[in-house]
């Protein structure tokens, strides 16, 4: 297509990827002690909904708060990369992205959004090009947990590399540091990689921030049963299950559990596996880091990320850290 309103899209999660990976993961991590599963499987369309959702409640300040950061520093942002070219992991509904994209300025900007959800980069796109005429917008479906391949920006334009929402804390500290020198490894000199990341503040409130009164993170943690279900082919029962909310202190994470609320044995038919579940059996389904600014720029500094600036909103506890390979 060459009409101005389309978008580029590559999908390099074929359907047996996908599914290979989900058996794999699946069946590790229900064979661990205790149950650990990746975060990744929530993402399906219904479940790319429920997070927009979470987003919005009252208790979630984490989106807001970076949305705040945003909106006060997207100008600095662009001035400070000259990017024309702006790549972002994880990329959801692109909504906050509509700030750095109009500070760069969206005329010729390519923007490659990069998620495991194919509904919610079609939307993001379709959205995107029909608001920023000009803009030039190529999806990329992809597992970055998984080594990454990028479109390789043509000449020698500067990129930015968006990372945003906290999700760099869906990874666990002994994964981070390979998965940010995988990311250094990609970057040139005249790139610049933009991290949003949730603080460690008041226990209660971060609790909260995941088990809200409304119980829709409830709803999108056992949303993750009726994934596994449809593409696994298995009969977990949502209701035999209770979400909750834990603050792991030793590892600074915030855990989402499926608590069994029987003694169960649940049929996997795909993976030919019946799961055992203790009464009270916990399965951890996300952990979600929350960081410290001396920390998070140590991180990166041990994978070879220069800080090159870093705001952070107190009041609501989050950061946003603009660094460089160089
Ligand atoms: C967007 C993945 C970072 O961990 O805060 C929100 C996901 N899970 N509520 C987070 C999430 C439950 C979110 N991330």
């Amino acid at each position: 297509m060459t009409d101005s309103r389309s978008y580029g899209y590559t999908d390099t999660l074929s359907a047996e990827h996908y599914a290979r990976a989900l058996r794999a993961d699946i069946r590790d991590g229900l064979a661990r002690t205790p149950k650990t599963t990746a975060p990744k499987w929530f993402y399906d369309a219904w479940g790319s909904e429920l997070f927009e959702q979470i987003t919005q409640l009252p208790e979630y300040p984490v989106w807001r708060a970076e949305l705040g950061l945003l909106q006060l520093h997207a100008h600095d942002i662009a001035v400070r990369t000259g990017a024309r070219s702006l790549t972002e992991l994880g990329s959801g509904s692109s909504t906050k992205t509509k700030l750095i994209i109009e500070a760069l300025g969206s005329k010729g900007l390519r923007y490659v959004p990069v998620d495991v959800s194919a509904d919610a980069l079609h939307q993001a796109s379709t959205q995107l090009v029909q608001e920023y005429p000009g803009i030039i917008v190529h999806a990329l479906r992809a597992d970055f947990t998984a080594p990454l391949v990028l479109p390789e920006p043509p000449g020698d334009e500067p990129r930015l590399i968006a990372f945003l929402g906290s999700t760099l804390g869906n990874f666990r500290q002994p994964v981070r540091g390979p998965f940010l020198e995988g990311l250094r490894s990609i970057m040139r000199p005249e790139d610049h990689l933009l991290i949003g990341a949730d603080l460690v503040k008041d226990e209660r409130e971060m609790l909260a921030a995941y088990d809200d009164s409304q119980g829709v993170t409830s709803e999108f943690d056992k949303h993750l049963l009726q994934v596994l279900n449809r593409e696994l082919d298995a009969d977990f029962d949502p209701d035999s299950f209770d979400h909750v909310s834990v603050w792991n202190s030793a590892e600074r994470h915030i855990e989402m559990r499926l608590r069994s609320r029987v003694e169960q044995r649940v049929k996997i038919r795909e993976l030919d596996l019946a799961v055992y579940f203790a009464l009270g059996e916990e399965w951890i389904t996300e952990s979600s880091a929350k960081f410290t600014t001396d920390g998070l720029q140590a991180e990166l500094a041990a994978a070879g990320l220069r800080t090159d600036q870093l705001w952070s909103d107190t009041g609501a506890g989050f950061a946003l850290v603009l660094a460089t390979a160089r």
